[in-house]
């Protein structure tokens, strides 16, 4: 007598971190720097955005992140729709869910690493003393255990870099958005800034880079590519499925 196996249940399906219907955002002038994006990242994918300068990237990337609003379409982070929260909510949200990452660092001069770190937790309603502990706690994790109180002229770009990722993990965000975060370092100093975004990821966040560098997209699971505001392709290998 044969047996049937047993049935295998379906994988769970990967909720979206990240949906937009539709994006579109324009500037006065007859500017469309967005026509009209659908993009669902999901829990734990970790995806490249490529497309020439003036693309529309760094403003998908706000928009992702609630820093920006789009012109027409939706947005929903981690369930909600971005556009039906007030300020304060979005700032929650954000507080909660997203840690950004900029080409240029935008790390507060004259403060030092840990307390530019300190302020990733400054809208989380963290106190003081804990905010410090959790931010030398990052710096660790980032390896700068031994720089804590430089402040950022005293730290060269890849040290900086750094420090700001340490300030994007430090409230511990389901989502990580970087825009060109190897832009202004070196070959080396970029390869370490990619280890550790490669490193969150294996931890579980969703890690979302800007790049321009074809090496850096190639290793990444999935390559999102822009053209004048629009997706023109987007490729997956790995886990997660793309849409
Ligand atoms: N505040 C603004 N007002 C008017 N136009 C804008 C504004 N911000 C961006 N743009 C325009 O929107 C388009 C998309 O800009 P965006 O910064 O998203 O490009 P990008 O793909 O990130 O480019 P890069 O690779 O150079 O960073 C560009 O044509 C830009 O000039
Ligand atoms: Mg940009």
């Amino acid at each position: 007598m044969t047996t049937s196996p047993a049935p295998v249940a379906p994988p769970a399906p990967v909720a979206p971190v990240v949906e937009l219907r539709g994006a579109t955002k324009s500037y006065p002038g007859g500017v469309h720097a967005l026509r009209g994006v659908d993009l669902t990242v999901r829990e734990g994918e970790m995806l490249a955005v490529v497309g020439p300068s003036g693309s529309g990237k760094s403003t998908m990337l706000q928009i992702m992140g609630t820093l920006d609003k789009p012109t027409s379409g939706t947005v929903r982070v981690a369930g909600y729709d971005v556009g039906e929260l007030t300020d304060a909510q979005l700032s929650a949200l954000r507080a909660r869910h997203i840690g950004f990452v900029f080409q240029h660092f935008h790390l507060a001069a004259g403060r030092d690493a840990v307390d530019n770190v300190a302020d990733g937790l400054l809208y989380a309603g963290v106190p003081l003393r804990e905010r410090r502990a959790r931010a030398r706690e990052a710096l660790t994790k980032v390896r700068l255990d031994h720089r804590f109180s430089h402040t950022p002229n005293e730290l060269s770009g890849g040290e900086k870099q750094r420090v700001a990722i340490a300030r994007a993990l430090v409230g511990d965000p389901r989502l990580l958005l970087a825009d060109e975060p190897t832009g202004a370092l070196d070959t080396a100093s970029g390869e370490v800034v990619m280890e550790l975004l490669h490193e969150l990821h294996a931890g579980g966040t969703t890690v979302c880079v800007i790049t321009h560098d074809n090496e850096i997209a190639d290793a990444l699971p999935r390559r999102v590519r822009f053209r004048d505001g629009e997706i023109v392709s987007d490729t997956c290998a790995g886990r997660v499925e793309c849409l």
